[in-house]
């Protein structure tokens, strides 16, 4: 299995920056990019396709959406279908990011909505889960994940192919803030998740990837990338540079 090595630019720069950070990225990257990783960049809807365009026909290297409302078409006025992501050239989207439930207000149920018809529209999903530092100090991480995950999960079809999902592990209390958890935390939870998919997929829960997010550097993802049950990291603050993201990703 590839270690998925994801970038999540969030709402960060104009199409003229987007596509000069994905082709410096690329350039970084030329004969570099490790066989057993792949990069995964999402930018802001703006810059979706100028970055889908830069990475055309590069081998391991694939971009995703953010964001998306779960219908066709229709009345949804300032939403984007997931056909219109494929559309811009992605392979991917994000859901349940930290930042869309706790300051966008999606529910794990709407969550769990966008992810299947992600998956049926075609698209391969991120889905992201993790605690608040409340609920970590309330002991509840591993109700916290499992809700998430079943929630997430519901509605994807028993026969999925392991390959187009990925988990992606980010305590709230670890993103944006430079607090990375520490291994024996992340550890813990990617055992918990592990042992969660392989439950709900029996036979390929072990070949979904589990990434880790929450203030990734250059100099912490060695660590965090060895540790079992990691399967490739999401960043953000970090991925903006792409000397840094390119760090990364070699690391
Ligand atoms: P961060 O963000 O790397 O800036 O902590 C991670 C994320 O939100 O996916």
């Amino acid at each position: 299995m590839k270690q998925l090595m994801a970038a999540n630019w969030k709402m960060h720069k104009t199409v003229d920056e987007a596509r000069q950070t994905a082709i410096d990225l690329a350039s970084a990257l030329e004969g570099k990019l490790p066989a057993d990783r792949e990069v995964l960049i999402f930018p802001a809807f703006g810059g979706i396709a100028a970055v889908a365009e830069s990475l055309a026909g590069k081998p391991g290297m694939a971009v995703g959406g953010q964001n998306f409302y779960p219908a066709e078409k229709g009345a949804f006025t300032g939403e984007m279908s997931p056909g219109m992501l494929l559309d811009l050239g992605c392979e991917y989207a994000l859901t349940g990011h930290s930042e869309r439930r706790h300051v966008l207000g999606e529910s794990n149920e709407f969550v769990g909505q966008k992810t299947a018809f992600a998956l049926a529209a075609g698209l391969k999903v991120v889905l992201c889960v993790g605690e608040t530092l409340e609920e970590r100090e309330a002991g509840e991480v591993e109700q916290v994940l499992e809700k998430q995950l079943s929630v997430g999960l519901a509605g994807i079809p028993a026969d999925l192919d392991p390959s187009r999902l990925a988990i992606a592990y980010e305590p709230v209390w670890a993103i944006g803030t430079g607090k990375v958890a520490q291994t024996s935390d992340i550890a813990e939870a990617h055992n918990f998740l592990r042992a969660r998919l392989e439950a709900k997929m029996p036979g390929r829960g072990g070949l979904v990837r589990i990434l880790y997010g929450g203030s990734v550097k250059p100099d912490n993802t060695k660590s965090i990338i060895s540790l079992d049950n990691v399967n490739g990291v999401l960043v953000g603050g970090a991925s903006l540079q792409a000397k840094s993201f390119a760090d990364i990703v070699t690391a």
